[in-house]
């Protein structure tokens, strides 16, 4: 584990010709898709902040479109360090996770280390912080979906009991953490995606990406993706159901994560079979973006891409019996269905035939554009 710049270099920063003078250091951890998605305006807001953000990448994801070029796109800086943890089981994850940022608190003795979602990478970051009593702070604290068998619902619930400052997208979390004890520290400040979303929506009109190479067309197709374990853990489930959908009138267009992919070869089934299904690599943040602008709806077991396809006003079918993001189901935009095959086409069918505006307003209930500003602001860190 090497440290890529020293001390003194990463404390004197010119930024944009400026030289700012780096007093305090705050650690980041990220590791997967999400949390840069997540970290991408914080570290925009923190930019003239005499308070330096070292990044921890822990290289949960590793592949380069599933982490590279999501550095590239959000224009990230490049990771202080990365852990190159890799894949693994959970224990193996979470725990590698802790050794190592616990060394990094040894060696740098951050003052407060931030975590983003409910991944291992969070939890791991997470308890080695909080165990060595620095200050721990969560960002998409208190979302639950009351089910313990998604893995990420474990960690969402240690995360934030171990955590100092509990910094959630929405009224329903704050709720949430009240009904477990939980009121120190807890502040509704919204949702960082949002900030990446809304500036995705000006770039990702620039890159056109042209629809054409994926054979699909404007508002005549459907976005999704599928990786929970708990989905993947059931590849005839899955075969079934990329069947089914491979045979409706409407296109699906399927960026598959690794370890869908993995999960049906790993059974022995064919990829290929699958009439009006297209199955893609992973795409980038922005190109997720411009297809989602252009799909008719979205269908997906990401918490992630639910929210979205709320922002973005298009109908989401979930893949999941529980779902983090109620809030777009009261709403009518989004409905639960399993990984049942008779909900999943009866939900296709009532979506495709709706007149949007049938469905209703979408309020703002993951706050306004700005989250990561409010949040620099609640810390004091400006
Ligand atoms: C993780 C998070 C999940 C989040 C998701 C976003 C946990 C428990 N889950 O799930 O909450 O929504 O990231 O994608 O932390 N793999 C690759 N290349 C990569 C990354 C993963 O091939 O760059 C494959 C590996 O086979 C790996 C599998 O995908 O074993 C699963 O990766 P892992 O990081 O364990 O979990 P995700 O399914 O990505």
């Amino acid at each position: 584990m090497g440290i890529l710049i020293s001390y003194e270099i990463m404390r004197r920063r010119k930024i944009k010709g400026k030289e700012i003078v780096k007093k305090k250091i705050i650690f980041s951890i990220v590791g997967a898709r999400p949390h840069f998605v997540k970290a991408a305006p914080f570290l925009e807001e923190m930019e003239y902040s005499t308070y330096q953000v070292f990044t921890i990448h822990t290289g949960q994801h590793y592949d380069k479109n599933m982490s590279d070029i999501f550095f590239k796109e959000l224009n990230l800086p490049k990771p202080d360090i990365n852990l190159g943890i890799g894949s693994g089981t959970h224990a193996f994850q979470t725990s590698a996770v802790m050794q190592k940022v616990e060394e990094l608190i040894f060696e740098y003795k951050p003052e407060a280390v931030v975590v983003y979602g409910d991944t291992n990478t969070t939890l791991g970051g997470a308890l080695a912080s909080s165990k060595l009593y620095v200050p721990t702070i969560h960002i998409e604290a208190g979302v639950r979906c009351f089910n313990q068998k998604y893995p990420e619902e474990i960690n969402r619930k240690i995360i934030d009991h171990v955590s100092n400052f509990l910094i959630c997208p929405s009224k329903i979390a704050v709720d949430n953490l009240k009904k477990e004890g939980l009121t120190n520290g807890v502040e509704f400040i919204g949702d960082f995606m949002y900030d990446s979303f809304l500036k995705a929506q000006k770039i990702s009109d620039l890159c056109k990406f042209d629809l054409k190479k994926y054979g699909v067309k404007q508002d005549e197709f459907i976005l999704s993706t599928m990786h929970r374990e708990k989905t993947t853990n059931s590849p005839k489930i899955l075969n079934e159901i990329l069947c089914s959908i491979g045979n409706l009138p409407i296109t699906t267009l399927l960026p598959m994560h690794p370890r869908t992919m993995a999960s049906l070869q790993n059974s022995g089934y064919s990829i290929k079979n699958f009439k009006n299904l297209k199955i893609i690599n992973p795409v980038s943040y922005l190109e997720m973006m411009s297809l989602l602008k252009n799909c008719k709806l979205v269908m997906t077991d990401s918490g992630g891409l639910e929210k979205e396809a709320y922002w973005q006003g298009k109908p989401c079918i979930t893949l999941m019996e529980e779902t983090t993001w109620i809030e777009t189901i009261d709403a009518g935009w989004n409905v639960l269905v399993g990984l049942n095959i008779i909900k999943i086409e009866k939900a296709i069918s009532n979506f495709v035939k709706k007149d949007l505006e049938e469905i209703g307003a979408r309020p703002a209930y993951y706050g306004s554009a700005g989250a990561a500003k409010r949040f620099v602001k609640y810390m004091g860190w400006t």
